[in-house]
């Protein structure tokens, strides 16, 4: 473990598991999740710290090194998880920064727990940092460590990437402390977005509510007399998936014969729909289990021949919108299977279950069609692996205009998931396509995966950290 490194990254969540066994002893494992996947390769080939939370409450540990990772624990008390991560950060900020699809909640305590354990991240990063090392602070859980790091440690250089959508003035100036919030942010030398969207959402909001000077996509702040001004640059910088690996795994024999099971598994169906999502409302399940619903009533697909698997792996499961939305899925799933399953043969085959990512690979080789139907999404890495997924050139990639993904993956067939009609005819469309159209599509979708991996996204993102550090 490196006394101080020349690079931190700061993230809610450490990229492994932590476990201690009946004896003590310490047991890690590599945790899935986009931004895990989207940093660890990173973070290998940099010698590099990263700062996190161990994703369970009041439990403290050291510093250690896994998967040639240096990693700083941040322990969270039962409340803080309470009401820095499920209150605030994903009962306030998730959906006010996903077009208020549920309500956010507003509560003072849940705010005054956000800005206590972001000074505590930034605490422990100012720590760990070596003079004049680079500092990469992740996401909506800590908005306001730039600043605080910024006052810690002037001689830092500072990004933050924003991994979710960031909203429009309008719906952002529902938030209370929504200065704090911009503030915390300027306190970086490059704020990241997604998408062209969001960094015009942003740039907005600093011009709407802060007296700072807005030109192009550079922020000017400071007074001058007792502050010195500094220049923030805002940069568009979509995410992606460790494409090289992901495709290597997805091509090898054990990944194509299970693939085969699954089909075999499933009475070899004439077309399989996929959809794959952590069960969030930001996603569109309950919408993607109507379309297919009408499909069926409406007679235009029928079940055993077509079906779907739904992979909803449990996320946030303590906070109320989410058991909501698990009730109304499961219902719907339900109700479906009762009207048109046979015996032996259901047409959606749900798993509330997470999976190892070569049995991912498997399920999306072994889809004809995946859906991807989020009402607001950051980018949908999901979109990507089934792309990289697809060595045999024959899936389909239903693609909602509402992710960032659709940016990068035009050549998908782009719908809009509240548009039921419209949708049915775009998921009609990619079951019926010929198979010259589906390569034509899918070989131009795998260019641009492979051209654009994680590994590029990070690369651009430093280089550009480092140019505004200057
Ligand atoms: O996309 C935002 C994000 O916070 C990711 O970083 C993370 O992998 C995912 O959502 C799941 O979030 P959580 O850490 O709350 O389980």
């Amino acid at each position: 473990m490196p006394a101080m490194a020349d690079f931190v990254v700061v993230a809610n969540r450490l990229p492994v598991d932590i476990r201690r066994d009946e004896k003590g002893t310490l047991d890690w494992e590599r945790s899935p999740g986009g931004l895990v996947t989207a940093l660890a390769p990173v973070m290998q080939q940099e010698e590099g710290a990263w700062v996190g939370w161990n994703g369970a409450a009041d439990m403290h540990v050291d510093p250690f090194t896994a998967d040639g990772m240096h990693l700083v624990p941040v322990a969270l008390s039962e409340t803080e998880v309470a009401d820095y991560y499920e209150g605030f950060s994903n009962g306030t900020l998730w959906p006010l920064y996903h077009d208020v699809i549920v309500p956010p909640e507003f509560h003072r305590q849940w705010w005054n727990c956000y800005d206590r354990v972001n000074r505590t991240f930034a605490k422990a990063a100012a720590d760990v940092a070596a003079k004049g090392a680079t500092v990469w602070v992740q996401d909506y859980q800590l908005q306001l460590v730039p600043a605080l790091l910024r006052k810690y440690r002037p001689d830092l250089t500072i990004g933050w990437f924003n991994h979710i959508p960031f909203p429009p003035v309008e719906i952002f100036s529902q938030m209370p402390w929504r200065e704090y919030i911009l503030e915390g942010l300027l306190g970086a030398d490059l704020i990241g977005f997604q998408r062209s969207w969001d960094a015009e959402n942003f740039l907005r909001s600093v011009k709407r509510l802060t007296g700072h000077k807005v030109r192009g996509r550079t922020i000017t702040v400071g007074t001058g007399a007792k502050y010195p001004t500094r220049k923030v640059k805002v940069g568009i910088h979509p995410i992606s998936i460790d494409t090289p690996s992901f495709m290597k795994m997805a091509a090898s024999d054990d990944v194509a014969a299970r693939a085969r099971e699954i089909r075999e598994e499933l009475g070899h169906p004439d077309v399989l729909l996929l959809g794959v999502d952590r069960l969030d409302y930001t996603k569109g399940i309950r919408h993607r289990l109507k379309i297919f619903g009408e499909l069926l009533r409406d007679g235009l697909v029928k079940s055993p021949e077509v079906c779907m698997i739904q992979v909803a792996s449990p996320s946030r499961e303590r906070v109320q919108q989410y058991k909501d939305l698990r009730d109304e899925v499961e219902v719907t799933v339900g109700r479906i299977n009762g009207d048109y399953a046979d015996l032996g043969r259901s047409p959606v085959h749900y798993l509330h279950q997470t999976f190892p990512q070569e049995e991912m690979a498997a399920l999306y080789r072994a889809a004809d069609v995946m859906l991807v139907t989020s009402l607001r999404d950051g980018m949908n890495l999901v979109a990507k692996e089934f792309v990289a997924a697809q060595v045999d050139l024959d899936g389909v990639l239903v693609l909602s205009e509402f992710t960032g993904a659709a940016d990068d993956l035009p050549q998908a067939l782009v719908m809009n998931p509240h548009d039921i009609e419209g949708a049915k005819r775009t998921v009609m469309q990619a079951i019926e396509m010929s198979t010259t159209e589906k390569r034509r599509r899918m070989r131009a979708l795998r260019r641009r995966v492979k051209d654009n991996p994680v590994q590029k996204w990070a690369e651009k993102f430093l280089h550009d950290l480092k140019a505004a550090g200057q």
